[in-house]
């Protein structure tokens, strides 16, 4: 059975090809350099390059797994959340294509792509989990007891971890996405030379808050502290929050596995740190993290028997709560 899935949630043109499980193509088109001038993603410029990417995108995608639009057994997209009008894009081509082949479409959940897409080597893991979904968009902690329920534990008040790494990349004079930039200066530094300390310490809820660290990052510059040194200092601060927080959570839902979710579950110093917590741990492999059409074809494929019918009517939703209970 082959699925198509196509994300165009933010300023990512992903589309991806699954078959029977398997991811076998997964193509990105990013336009981060078209944004880079401006300090954030412009919407109507992200969906203008949607529209312009998607085609030819899932041309090569099919040309690249060498089959036909006529084998596709199932077409997905991203309903939401994200930005409506880049929503729109792959939402629409993917219904389009789906009427015309006279194929089933299903609407997924951008939160649910990356979830599954941390599952993609590991089909036989079951509900009870833990699922951290931290991107640049969205710091989210969902218990799931059952399949298709998610439990919000906790979320982030303020920015969201990713978007944390931007703004801190940015402070330091590096590049987008921050993440990656962050991780490799923090290499050459020594985090014990910056006075950074870890957010919502004392906190008992499972909450999580990145601008205090952000601000700090600008006021350790100013001060003349090594970029390196703060980027070492700040993201061993900012891991620690997070693991702080997962790892209070799981000790007091009881849970003993823990997937994380999202572009800063490809951070290694996260992953490092939650290692040896005595938790089963599944991250996405790589390029599964970010973005992308695969989690998209790969969580409509698990979750096909849920959607009994073709969702041709699902319009986009930019704001999109995951949370069942
Ligand atoms: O999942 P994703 O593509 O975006 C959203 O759905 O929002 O994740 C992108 C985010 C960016 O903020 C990027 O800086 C962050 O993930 N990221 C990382 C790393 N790689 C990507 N953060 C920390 N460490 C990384 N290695
Ligand atoms: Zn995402």
């Amino acid at each position: 059975m082959w699925v198509l899935g196509i994300d165009t949630s933010c300023d990512d043109t992903g589309v991806g090809l699954v078959r029977d499980g398997q991811v076998v193509v997964n193509l990105v088109a990013s336009q981060a350099s078209r944004h880079q001038g401006y300090g954030g993603v412009v919407p109507e410029l992200a969906s203008r390059e949607h529209v312009q990417a998607i085609d030819p995108l899932v041309r090569a995608a099919l040309a690249e797994a060498g089959v036909g639009v006529r084998h596709l057994d199932l077409i997905a997209a991203t309903r939401g959340p994200g930005l409506v009008g880049a929503l729109l894009v792959g939402l629409t081509y993917a219904k389009g294509l789906a009427f015309a082949l006279g194929r089933p479409f299903v609407a997924v959940h951008h939160l649910e792509g990356h979830i599954y897409a941390a599952l993609a080597h590991h089909p036989e893991v079951a509900p009870p989990f833990l699922a951290l979904v931290a991107s640049g968009g969205h710091t989210h902690l969902f218990e799931v007891p059952a399949w298709g329920t998610y439990r919000l534990l906790g979320a982030t008040l303020d920015d969201a971890a990713g978007e944390a790494f931007d703004k801190a990349a940015r402070a330091l004079g590096l590049g987008y996405p921050g993440g990656p930039e962050i991780e490799r200066l923090a290499a050459e530094g020594d985090p014990s030379r910056v006075p950074l300390s870890v957010p919502l310490q004392g906190q008992e809820g499972f909450d999580f808050s990145f601008s205090g660290l952000k601000t700090a990052v600008v006021q350790a510059l100013k001060k003349g502290y090594a970029p390196a040194d703060v980027a070492a200092r700040f993201q061993q601060v900012a891991v620690e929050h997070i693991a702080q927080v997962v790892l209070r959570a799981a000790r007091s839902t009881g849970h003993t596995t823990l997937l994380v979710a999202g572009g800063v579950a490809q951070n290694r110093a996260l992953q490092a740190r939650l290692q040896g917590a005595g938790l089963e741990l599944f991250f996405p492999p790589r390029g599964l993290a970010t973005d992308n059409g695969a989690m998209v074809a790969l969580a409509a494929w698990r979750t096909r028997e849920r959607h009994p019918g073709s969702e041709l009517g699902v319009p986009a939703a930019p704001y999109l709560p995951l949370a069942t209970s």
